[in-house]
This record gives C-alpha cells, structure tokens and sequence, in this order.
C-alpha cells in the first residue's frame, strides 16, 4: 500500500514539473500546484490532505528572517536581469536534473521549498530524514532513493554554496 502510494505520488509529481515547464511560471498555476505536491506530505501512513484557503498556502517551515529573504530574492532578480549571469551560475548536473525542476536553477525554490541560504548541516539532515522517512515526504523520500550518501552529501555541500555563488555572479 506504502509503495503504491510512493509511486502514484512520484508520478503527480513528474507530472507537476511537467506541466510546470509549459507554463509560463504563472503564480496563481504554481501555487496550484505547490497546494497538490504538499497535499503528498505524508503523516501516519495517511495521505493528508491540506485544504487551503487563499494565500495561506505558503509553506511556513520554509521561512527564515524575512529581511534576508528579500535580500536573496532581489540579488536572484538582478542576477535573471542581466542577460548572460545567469549562465554563471553553474550547477551539478545532478543538481540540475534531479533537483532543479522543483527547487530552481539557484535553489530559489519553486514547487519545492527555497534552498538557497541553507547550510550544508540543515540540507544534509534534512535528505537524511526525507531518505529514512523520520520526516515524512513522498516526494523527496522516492527521489532519494537512487541516490546514495556520498551524492546526498555532495548535493548538500553544492546546495549550500549557491548563496556565496550568488553573491559572486552579482559582483
Ligand atoms: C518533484 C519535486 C521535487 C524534486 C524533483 C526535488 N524536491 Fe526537494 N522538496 C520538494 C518538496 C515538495 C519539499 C517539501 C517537503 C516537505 O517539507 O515535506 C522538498 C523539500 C526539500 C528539502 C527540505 C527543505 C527545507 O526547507 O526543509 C531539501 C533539502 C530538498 N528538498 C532537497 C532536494 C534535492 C537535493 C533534490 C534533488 C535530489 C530535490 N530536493 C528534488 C520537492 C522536490
């Protein structure tokens, strides 16, 4: 039951991301579908079903200082404003194809939560709650199946530099 439930919430969200790329990164779309992948969250074995009402689908465990958050969003907006920056921002390959169509090219987050300004300690214990299933995620928990610990640490040395790496290309 666990596993058809796995496989069925790994589709939606291939499908998500799918249908994501074709759009035109519309809010009120994405919000949508942010609302179906969180609706995968897992607690007790059950699929919890979130109902929310408008503008109250932000994901609070995600937020940190509110200032520095803007800080990070104005220093990504420059960065897609200048043609060509962007492309300095260089990512793993496994970064880019496992990871970014729901977390961002910078780890802005998109379906997925921000990463960008987390440290190596958080994203690291995080994968390996996700990978255990001590934090409970259909999403993450069947990506991170693949992949072993020595790529999960290496995604959370890389994830943890994109911050500097910003910082850097909007130099
Ligand atoms: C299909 C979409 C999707 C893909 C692909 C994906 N994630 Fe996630 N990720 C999510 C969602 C949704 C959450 C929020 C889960 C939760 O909080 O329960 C999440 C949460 C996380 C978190 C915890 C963030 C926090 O604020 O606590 C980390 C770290 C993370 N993902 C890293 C990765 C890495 C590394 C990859 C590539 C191997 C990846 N993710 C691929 C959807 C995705």
């Amino acid at each position: 039951m666990k596993h058809i439930i796995a496989v069925i919430a790994t589709l939606l969200a291939g499908w998500a991301a799918v249908y994501m790329i074709g759009l035109d990164k519309e809010v009120n779309k994405l919000d949508n579908i942010s609302k179906l992948v969180k609706s995968t969250a897992m607690e007790d074995n059950k699929i919890k079903v979130q109902t929310h009402t408008n503008g109250s689908a932000q994901s609070s465990s995600v937020q940190s200082n509110s200032q520095q958050n803007d800080e990070v969003a104005n220093k990504i907006k420059a960065l897609k404003e200048k043609a060509g920056n962007i492309a300095a921002f260089k990512t793993s390959t496994l970064y880019k194809k496992s990871c970014s169509s729901c977390h961002g090219n910078i780890g802005e987050g998109i379906i997925g939560p921000k990463l960008i300004g987390r440290d190596k300690a958080y994203l690291l214990s995080a994968l390996k709650d996700f990978k255990s299933g001590k934090r409970k995620n259909y999403v993450m928990y069947g990506l991170l199946g693949n992949l072993d610990d020595a790529k999960i640490e290496e995604l959370a040395s890389e994830i943890a530099t994109f911050k500097a790496k910003l910082d850097e290309a909007n130099k």
